[in-house]
């Protein structure tokens, strides 16, 4: 098994390990290489309780095991927010993963609730959930986020133990709406679409966290790599599979020689990387290879994950696992710092690919199929 794998894997859990007695409240995005924490776990909450879920099932700690139940218990009450696009990031990595570990029913109870409130936000005139609601007094209800593509399996999910039939409908009809407006000619996708929020009649691309509207902001194209291909394996759909082919075809032809995605790959001549979209975007591939079995996504999201190994793990005397993360340059938050969504799919897609190796060993051949059924949580 490479070396840099298993001490990428080891490097992320005694990070995490080393922060889980801390308590204190959810580390979102650092500043000078400090974690901001948030009380209640903004829309990020999930990623940090999800680190300690996968760090838990990996070392088998008290503390963290401790540590992963009281953050997961913390976000439950959010399970009903009203206007939240992010439950699936909330609930997802928690309290599923949670409920698979522990089997408390509280867990489950609490992401089949996140999953009707995630649908309740559905606007049946436009066929999408909006990404946003008021900012101050702009009205953003009309905008749509490449995010909530992610957010998606959760209702599969829930669909799959025991909520209502429609939760799919709305999962099929946002994708329809996405892919129909958010996903261009070259695979690449808009981070934001905008829409008539009374007759739902769609307006036109536009960005939030990215260059310009027409560009391709990085960590948008992996949010909708990896929801694709997830939406594509717990559904069947050859058409999200299709849809996330051609994102991951257009990162591989954006993507530069070190393997690092710029944090817009339209901001030619600016240095600045956005290391959590190389992490979102590797897990995206590994998904999506165990659909195609083409050994170039198997291929390209390792190579991304050994240079986020060797080139942007943050140094021992810092909390977080990744440096050279990117928040949100245009509004000048967390730029070339940490986010605890780059932590969570570094270590989420290191153990998913240590997965695949292990079985193809077992199994005495090389990775060339679809060998290794991973879980979404
Ligand atoms: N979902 C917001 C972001 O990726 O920053």
């Amino acid at each position: 098994m490479s070396s840099w794998l298993n001490d990428g894997i080891e490097a992320a859990v005694n990070k995490v390990r080393a922060q889980a007695s801390r308590g204190g409240d959810f580390p979102h995005i650092t500043e000078a290489g400090q974690w901001c924490t948030t009380p209640d776990g903004v829309w990020t909450g999930g990623f940090w309780a999800g680190l300690l879920w996968l760090s838990y099932e990996e070392q088998k700690s008290d503390a963290l095991l401790a540590a992963a139940v009281s953050f997961t218990e913390r976000l439950l009450p959010r399970a009903s927010d009203p206007v939240n696009h992010d439950l699936g990031f909330m609930f997802y990595p928690s309290a599923i993963k949670g409920w698979r570990l522990t089997g408390d029913e509280r867990y489950f109870q609490a992401a089949l609730t996140a999953a009707n409130s995630l649908a309740g936000q559905f606007n049946p005139q436009g066929g999408f959930i909006p990404g946003w609601g008021f900012f101050g007094s702009e009205d953003w209800s009309g905008s749509v986020l490449i995010d909530t593509l992610m957010n998606l399996p959760l209702l599969v999910w829930a669909v799959n133990h025991g909520a209502d039939a429609q939760l799919l409908e709305v999962v099929q009809r946002h994708t329809k709406t996405a892919l129909a407006n958010h996903q261009r000619e070259d695979g690449s996708v808009f981070h934001v679409y905008k829409f008539n929020t009374a007759d739902g009649t769609p307006i036109a691309g536009d960005t939030y966290q990215g260059l310009d509207a027409s560009s391709a902001w990085s960590r948008g194209q992996g949010w909708a790599l990896a929801g694709l291909a997830m939406l594509a394996d717990m559904t069947g759909s050859q058409e999200y599979f299709a849809a996330a082919q051609r994102v991951a075809d257009y990162v591989e032809k954006h993507l530069p020689e070190d393997r690092v995605p710029p944090w817009d790959y339209s901001a030619d001549g600016v240095p600045v990387k956005d290391s959590s979209a190389g992490a979102i975007t590797a897990y995206g591939l590994i998904r999506l290879w165990e659909l195609s079995s083409d050994a170039r996504h198997l291929a390209l999201a390792e190579a991304m994950l050994k240079a986020l190994c060797e080139d942007c793990l943050a140094s021992d005397d810092r909390a977080p696992i990744l440096a050279h993360a990117t928040a949100d340059l245009p509004h000048g938050l967390g730029i070339d710092e940490s986010v605890i969504y780059g932590d969570y799919y570094f270590l989420k897609a290191l153990l998913t690919l240590r997965g695949i190796k292990e079985q193809n060993r077992q199994r005495g051949s090389g990775a060339q199929g679809s060998l290794a059924q991973t879980s979404n949580g």
